[in-house]
């Protein structure tokens, strides 16, 4: 968020280690459209939101990675040999992981003092785990004085989640917290990484809607929905030969040789399929400045993944229902991995204080939950927070 945020940080670090800080920070983010794309080498559009993890850092000479987790006010150690190991199920996976893997690629020499606070809701499906992450990476990048490139930072984050939480996920997490601008969404091709800033046009808001129901990606589902995809190419492959990922593949063909693929595979193969194609014309709609057009796209989004995917919940259901009929959206979905965590509405921004009312009231009504409503603007991804002049 702001610097005053930051200097909060480095006061507490100073509490914690005495000795002053670098803070760096990185956004957690919201996904407009292309779910469950990335790691198919698809579309994915997203926005990094002002909701930021911070990371206050300094070297200390004990050989050690020692993290202070203000949020939990819990404090873990690591001697810096023995970082590896498998997922251990708590927050510090995150920090240690990425330490390992800069490490792995000889980074990583001097011992280092952490402290994380943040305000990116946790398993909402918002992307804290990308906001640690990134925001560790720069900081014990720069601890270090290396200079690697932010796109390897960003894949190296991606690395440090699959092997040390488990989670196999694709990159748009890491890429948009690193890559983010204000005001502005990402087109990304997560197979060449060519990334494109959409200006977010003024009339309308982003409203993220938090059913309250945690998700929990690491608990395999995540995991089995890429395997299903990655068992589909291979068996596609037998008669469409040099497709690589799902991105290859077009309607028609899935279409023509559905008997090859079991019902379930079928259906989130038609999911991605589909959904490449819908995020491909929701930029084309945004830049046209047509939100009409792009709400659509975000619906139909939301029933392939309820639908085809499965990756929705009774109370993900229950919002993108209330939303369609509050005033003034022009569309809304699930966000994220899913089972649990948010939706994204787009709402004409004069609309966006009574859509929140009716929101609460409506959810409340529905599911006896009082959800969390945040009204945002994209933001601008990871950085070094200036402090200086605070201290
Ligand atoms: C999680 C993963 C991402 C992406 C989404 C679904 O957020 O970390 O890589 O796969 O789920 O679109």
């Amino acid at each position: 968020m702001t610097d005053q945020r930051a200097a909060k940080i480095a006061e507490q670090f100073i509490a914690v280690y005495e000795t002053a800080p670098l803070v760096f920070r990185a956004p957690g983010r919201v996904n407009l459209i292309g779910e469950h794309t990335d790691y198919n080498d698809g579309f994915v559009m997203p926005a990094a939101i002002g909701f930021y993890t911070h990371v206050a850092a300094g070297k200390n000479e004990d050989g050690v990675l020692r993290i202070h987790a203000q949020q939990f006010g819990e404090s873990v150690e690591f001697a810096l040999d023995r970082l590896a190991g498998p997922p251990r199920r708590h927050w510090s996976d995150y920090v240690r992981g990425v330490a390992a893997e800069l490490q792995d690629a000889g980074v990583g020499g001097s011992g280092a003092n952490l402290l994380v606070d943040g305000d990116v809701p946790l398993g909402a499906g918002l992307s804290s785990s990308a906001a640690i992450e990134m925001a560790t990476a720069l900081a014990l990048a720069t601890l270090n004085s290396a200079h690697l490139a932010k796109i390897e930072l960003v894949k190296l984050c991606q690395r440090a989640e699959h092997k040390y939480a488990g989670t196999k996920c694709g990159i748009m997490d890491q890429f948009i917290s690193c890559f983010g601008m204000a005001n502005h969404a990402l087109m990304l091709d997560c197979r060449s990484l060519d990334a494109t800033q959409l200006p977010l046009p003024s009339p309308a808001s982003l409203v993220i809607c938090n059913t309250m129901v945690r998700h929990e990606l690491a608990g395999g589902e995540y995991n089995e929905r890429r395997s299903s995809c990655e068992r589909s190419v291979k068996r596609l492959g037998q008669v469409l030969p040099g497709i690589q990922a799902l991105r290859d593949v077009k309607i028609e063909e899935l279409e023509q040789h559905r008997s090859l693929l079991n019902d379930v595979d079928y259906r989130r193969c038609r999911h991605v399929v589909t959904e490449n194609a819908r995020v491909q014309e929701a930029a084309h709609a945004l830049t046209a400045g047509n939100l009409g057009r792009f709400g659509e796209l975000m619906y139909e989004s939301h029933e392939s993944l309820d639908r085809d995917y499965e990756v929705t919940c009774e109370e993900l259901n229950a919002m993108v229902r209330l939303a369609r009929r509050a005033d003034g959206v022009y569309g809304a979905r699930m966000t994220g991995g899913g089972f649990g965590g948010c939706t994204v509405n787009l709402v004409d921004a004069e609309k966006s204080e009574t859509f929140k009312q009716a929101m609460v009231a409506g959810y409340k009504a529905e599911t006896g939950i009082v959800p969390e409503v945040y009204v945002c603007a994209a933001s601008a991804g990871a950085s070094q927070a200036g402090i200086a002049s605070l201290l």
